[in-house]
């Protein structure tokens, strides 16, 4: 049972958590001008944790939650725009990696933080499969190129369509541009009923590789290896991803061989005011 419980010697009653809550289940009661849940309180609540995290006196807990339980935001780690804007843009898809692995403990922190993306309705959908040995990464590869032969033999135009042709080719000549050897791929998988499962999806390997680029790592998404998982059951299998789950993304992920010096031009944004 979702339980609020305020402290009355450090509440300021400034209405902070009945403002920020996004379902509106608390208000400041007309006699004592503390907050107080409304009836619905338990089966509306989002488990987003604004209300007590907004709290400037700690006031506020959830059953589940404590404000001691929340790091604090520290101002000396905030980044300014102009390096948050070069960290932003500097990001790439990297497809050349060091033939080094990267520890378990070092993929739980890239999923702890990834974690932390916006999901629809704080739904946190997101199961991850980490695949942690390149050689496995390999066969996998294959069963890529597999699916892309047999889509090739059975409907050669949605082949071409698709891009299947080269990353074919390439493997015949020893190339592999599906995970482009990289000693992991991340697999994002949720429910596949889930509406909202591509966006949270997206989100959450979003943050995964902004993370994992200001680690030093670097990651790709691997559009086509998601694509073979939902498409391709001897995949979908080997994955082990349950029956009832859909694939929403991958990401490679490594030790980038090389360093970038410049930040490329994208295209200017598309706007229209009105
Ligand atoms: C949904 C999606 C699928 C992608 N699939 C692949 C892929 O299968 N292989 C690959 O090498 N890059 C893939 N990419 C990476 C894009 O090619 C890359 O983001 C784009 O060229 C821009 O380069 P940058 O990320 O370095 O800025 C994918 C990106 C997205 C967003």
């Amino acid at each position: 049972m979702d339980k609020l419980t305020i402290d009355i010697q450090k509440c300021n009653q400034d209405s902070l958590c009945a403002v920020e809550c996004p379902v509106r289940i608390i208000r400041l009661d007309s006699l004592t001008g503390y907050p107080v849940p409304l009836p619905d309180f338990e089966s509306s609540c989002l488990k987003c944790g604004h209300c007590v995290t907004i709290c400037p006196t700690d006031a506020l807990s959830l059953d589940w939650l404590s404000p001691e339980s929340c790091r604090l935001i520290s101002e000396d780690l905030r980044l300014t725009p102009a390096q948050a804007e070069q960290f932003l843009r500097s990001r790439r898809s990297v497809r050349s990696f060091k033939n080094k692995t990267v520890s378990d403990r070092t993929i739980e922190k890239l999923l702890e933080v990834a974690c932390a993306a916006p999901s629809a309705k704080n739904q946190q959908p997101w199961h991850w499969t980490v695949v942690r040995s390149p050689a496995e990464v390999r066969q996998l590869a294959e069963m890529v190129i597999e699916w892309m032969r047999e889509v090739s033999h059975t409907d050669p135009k949605k082949a071409e369509a698709s891009g299947f042709v080269r990353p074919i080719a390439a493997w015949e000549q020893g190339e592999e541009r599906i995970c482009r050897g990289a000693p992991h791929v991340i697999v994002a998988h949720a429910d596949k009923n889930w509406i909202f499962g591509p966006e949270d999806s997206a989100l959450a390997l979003s943050l995964l590789d902004l993370y994992a680029t200001s680690m030093g790592l670097g990651a790709c998404w691997g559009g086509y290896f998601y694509k073979a998982v939902n498409a391709y059951p001897p995949l979908f299998q080997a994955l082990g991803l349950p029956n009832h789950h859909r694939a929403f993304g991958t990401l490679m992920l490594g030790y980038p061989k090389f360093k970038y010096r410049r930040i490329p031009e994208r295209r200017p944004p598309r706007v229209a005011w009105r």
